[in-house]
């Protein structure tokens, strides 16, 4: 499982029509994609996916955010595919993220950052299985 991440095209970059170039990007940097959808979360499930950060400011703002749009959500396959993927889309914060990162590229403001990606191998699999069953993902 240390070769997997798990990433999701947040409803921002979806709807400024980024889905394209961002996926680019993710292949060119040696990602392999294994499983992917374009789907909506309910309010209900942002809430649960972002759960460790429920007790913060923005929870709400992030939920609602998330909730409000389109995403597409994929499980990647690389070597050190957890590290190397936060270092492609660069830091939370756009202003801050590195020139030809992600979302250096393609975010808007820290709460609207283009792109999600795992913090670690364990979640990586979590967040994997909570949008893909075993069918979906290919081996
Ligand atoms: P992500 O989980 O989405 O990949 O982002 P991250 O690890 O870089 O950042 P994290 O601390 O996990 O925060 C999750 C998401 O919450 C929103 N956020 N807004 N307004 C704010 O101060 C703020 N801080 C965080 C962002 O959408 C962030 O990606
Ligand atoms: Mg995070």
């Amino acid at each position: 499982m240390t070769n997997r991440t798990f990433t999701m095209i947040k409803p921002d970059a979806v709807e400024n029509g980024h889905i394209g170039a961002i996926l680019e990007k993710i292949n060119s940097a040696g990602f392999k994609i294994i499983a992917m959808k374009l789907t909506v979360l309910s309010l209900e499930k942002a809430q649960n996916f972002y759960k460790e950060h429920n007790e913060r400011p923005f929870f709400n703002e992030l939920v609602t955010f998330m909730s409000r749009g389109a995403i597409v959500a994929a499980i990647l396959e690389k070597d050190n595919a957890v590290e190397d993927f936060r270092e492609l889309i660069g830091s939370t914060n756009p202003s801050e993220a590195k020139e030809g990162t992600i979302r250096n590229l393609f975010a808007t403001s820290m709460g609207e950052n283009a792109v999600h990606g795992s913090d670690s191998d364990e979640n990586a699999m979590i967040e994997g299985a909570f949008h893909f069953s075993n069918e979906e993902i290919l081996s």
